[in-house]
């Protein structure tokens, strides 16, 4: 969302707190392949709520996932999430992008909590107003991110030694590496989440629209601690078994009741829930790429791709 320059591919980067992950594209026929790709994981504590807190931990981790790596450019596109983005549908009298962007910071300042000289805005029309129901009014998506947060991502990421170029936020990345590889239906609405260590990232699209976005403050964490204390059992290894490897004497199988992740929604919706593949259009070669766990760390690399996606000054 908010752009510092130029126009040529970017490195996906996703700074999460649990890890970093980082995706280059490269164009392939009609579509992409992932010409490099990094995980590296970052100590436990360093990113809280979304902050960085030790921003040296970080650094280190977004250094270490780039060494002996192809990727070949030092422009990153990155993302925020939770409470220090605030992304909101707005209704305006009809005018014209000028008159928009001369008004929108002044229009903006009732909708955000913040003092708006504390932060950056930017925004999307989203209908014009022109069409024959739209009585005189237009949607705008209006995001707004904290200086100081936006400051504290790009911060390291340039102590990392890579240039941010495009900021971006979680729930538009998982958009944008959803249309890439699943398209989209008119009228049709999916609910696309993305489970992190710390949080859900939630955005309920309507076709090509997002109408809804939210973070929520729970992630993969609270399974572990669930199965840590339904076991008696230390973090790393209820961690190790979540992840379906067994430890001292308790199997994946016994850790199942307390799991029932994608089962639980499935029956509380009474809908189809899917594995979010970011890999089902965009073409990828573990073997090439040296990586001996594809099927684990897919899931993990969705922001990822859709990061990679964006090109500078997009919109
Ligand atoms: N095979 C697996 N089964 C269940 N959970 C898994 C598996 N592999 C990874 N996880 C969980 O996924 C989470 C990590 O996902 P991800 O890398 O997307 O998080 P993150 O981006 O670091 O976190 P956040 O965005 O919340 O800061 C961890 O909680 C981890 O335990
Ligand atoms: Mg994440």
């Amino acid at each position: 969302m908010f752009g510092f320059g130029k126009a040529k591919a970017l490195v996906g980067l996703d700074i999460g707190s649990s890890a970093v992950k980082a995706v280059e594209l490269k164009a392939a026929g009609k579509g992409f392949k992932v010409a490099a790709f990094g995980t590296e994981s970052v100590p436990p504590d360093s990113i809280v709520d979304g902050a960085i807190i030790d921003g040296a931990a970080v650094t280190e981790a977004i250094r270490k996932l780039f060494t002996n790596k192809a990727f070949q450019t030092k422009d990153v596109a990155a993302s925020l999430s939770g409470n220090a983005v605030i992304v909101k549908k707005i209704n305006l009298p009809v005018m014209t992008e000028a008159e928009l962007g001369e008004s929108i910071y002044w229009e903006a300042e009732q909708y955000i909590p913040f003092d708006i000289q504390d932060v950056n805005l930017d925004y999307q029309i989203l209908d014009p107003g022109t069409g024959p129901d739209s009585k005189g009014a237009m949607d705008v998506l209006l995001v707004a991110a904290k200086k100081e947060k936006v400051a504290d991502y790009t911060g390291v990421i340039t102590q990392a030694g890579r240039t941010p170029v495009v900021v971006d936020v979680d729930a538009f990345a998982l958009q944008n590496a959803y249309e890439a590889n699943y398209g989209l239906e008119p009228e049709m609405v999916v609910v696309l989440l993305n489970a992190g260590a710390s949080a859900i990232n939630i955005n309920i699209l309507t076709g090509d629209q997002s109408t809804f976005t939210r973070d929520v403050s729970i992630g993969g964490n609270a399974y572990t601690e669930a199965v840590q204390k339904e076991l008696n059992l230390p973090f790393d290894s209820a961690e190790q078994l979540k992840r379906g490897q067994s430890v001292e004497g308790v199997t994946f199988e016994d850790v199942q009741p307390v799991l029932r992740f994608m089962h639980a929604l499935q029956e509380h919706f009474g809908t189809a829930v899917e594995m979010f593949d970011p890999f089902k259009k965009v073409a990828f070669d573990p073997q090439r790429l040296g990586i001996t766990d594809a099927e684990s760390v897919s899931p993990a690399a969705v922001v990822a791709v859709g990061l990679a996606l964006r090109r500078a000054g997009d919109r």
